[in-house]
């Protein structure tokens, strides 16, 4: 529920309303829980012209339900091509291969249909219910990948490209005017595949997306600062990635990348920035006082970045961070690939410094402290809380949230799913057992160990 904080329910109930979200988390030895499922069967018949009953469902044993994870950070069509040139650095990776590939999903609505629909399975199968997504720049393939995932049932924010500046003379768009129209009827498009949901139905939100300063103009950057306000509509982009990138923003406006996104509005509580691997004390301070999310991507930031994320720095600033998977930049789907290498990046920038600290002889003992190391704990915390909760969603099975979540099995002789061989399965596993097991399949689990997954209360897997 909180960075640090791991919070294990033994034996609870968990009764999830006919819209989706958790009514109650009660212990099981609860004297109510009776009566309130009793409360909850006749609510559902009272709702539906059906004689409803509450449905009952027991966990086997040595099984436990977790919040879905929310990837804040993934190109959709990059899935196309992911773990593919990444010897290459960023700005000739993006021509080479991201535009080249999203390209041809803009030109190919069946190839588009195709991608996304396998996406999304892999997505929820991974424990992903909820991604944010960057799309291209075409409207016609984004409604494509928004059906997908609603069809799908998984969680989306949609990211039509936006990108009036593109240095690819084969794709892109011809004025800021232009790419001002095709948003407005991206979102236009996205409203009516809304209308005939009700509100916990909907799934699949807009996003706002300005690909990166490079390809945007500052009138489109203000125009886009405009529409998202007058909408309500959240942003998403690109900021202080690499090297050759704030370079060349550098170089062609005169200014970094935040003064850029900040002068044009853009920086506020509704927009999820990706990477910042660049995040001096000073940026720290202007992104927590803006309310600005970040996607931290640490698979993506080991290729492309030349530098390792802050993120003991950024947690402890209390910026909101989650964790993104940045398909294709990163090659690997599942977040829990991003959170272990979240923690193998904090765990190598605090050996740095301590080896530093040796060095200029400022140390000699060591530091065993906590130094800037980030946890299993605090990883999870991102992927699941961190993400969501920057959404406007709970992110915890808490009352009155959502309910997204995975069922993990640890039994590997089970539902035949286990693949962790925890020997010696304990018949009343206690709170130590599960403690270490969580963490277990947190180092080692992997999808064989996902028995489920549910999304607004509908089982999506
Ligand atoms: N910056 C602008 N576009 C992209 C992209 O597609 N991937 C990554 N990693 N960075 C970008
Ligand atoms: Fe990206």
């Amino acid at each position: 529920p909180a960075p640090g904080e791991l919070r294990i329910r033994l034996d609870h109930v968990l009764v999830v309303d006919g819209r989706g979200f958790i009514s109650h988390v009660r212990p099981a030895s609860d004297p109510t829980i009776q009566s309130l499922l009793i409360a909850a069967a006749s609510a559902a018949a009272g709702a539906s012209s059906n004689n409803a009953t509450a449905i009952v469902t027991d966990l086997p044993a040595h099984t436990f339900l977790l919040p879905t994870f929310a990837d804040l950070h993934i190109h959709a069509p990059q899935y196309l091509y992911a773990g593919t040139g990444l010897d290459q650095p960023l700005m000739s990776w993006l021509d080479k291969y991201a535009y080249a590939a999203e390209e041809r999903v803009d030109a190919d609505p069946a190839l588009a249909h195709r991608v996304y629909t396998q996406l999304a399975k892999r997505l929820i199968q991974a424990g992903t219910g909820c991604a944010v997504a960057f799309g291209t720049i075409g409207v016609e393939a984004n409604l494509i990948l928004a059906q997908a995932f609603q069809d799908a049932g998984i969680r989306g924010f949609i990211g039509k490209l936006s990108m009036d500046n593109s240095p690819r003379p084969t794709y892109g768009e011809a004025s800021t005017a232009d790419s001002l129209t095709s948003l407005t009827s991206f979102l236009n498009g996205m409203d009516e595949l809304a209308l005939p949901l009700a509100a916990h139905e909907q799934l699949v939100h807009p996003i706002i997306t300005p690909r990166f300063v490079p390809v945007c103009s500052d009138d489109l950057l203000r125009g886009i600062a405009d529409i998202s306000r007058a909408r309500g509509v959240k942003v998403q982009s690109h900021m202080c990635e690499s090297r050759d990138q704030m370079a060349w923003v550098e170089g062609t406006r005169g200014k970094k990348d935040e003064v850029v996104f900040d002068e044009a509005g853009l920086l506020t509580e509704h927009t999820v920035q990706a990477h910042v691997t660049s995040f001096p004390p000073s940026l720290v301070e202007l992104v927590k006082k803006r309310g600005v999310t970040v996607a931290h991507c640490p698979l993506s930031n080991a290729y492309f970045s030349d530098a390792a994320f802050p993120l003991r720095e950024a947690i402890d600033a209390g910026v909101k961070v989650g964790l993104g998977s940045d398909i294709a930049g990163g090659y690997a789907l599942p977040l829990q690939t991003q959170m272990r290498q979240a923690v193998v990046v904090a765990r190598l920038r605090e050996g740095a410094r301590r080896e530093a600290a040796f060095a200029d002889g400022t140390s000699t003992a060591g530091d065993e402290g906590k130094g800037l190391r980030v946890d299993w704990v605090e990883a999870l915390y991102l992927a699941t809380r961190g993400g969501k909760g920057a959404l406007g969603f709970g992110g915890v099975l808490e009352e009155g949230m959502e309910f997204d979540a995975q069922q993990i099995s640890l039994a590997a002789d089970g539902a035949g799913v286990g693949q962790l061989d925890l020997f010696d399965l304990p018949a009343a596993p206690d709170h130590e057992w599960w403690t270490e097991s969580v963490e277990r399949w947190w180092c080692n689990g992997d999808d064989r160990n996902r028995a489920a997954v549910w999304v607004q209360g509908r089982k999506v897997m």
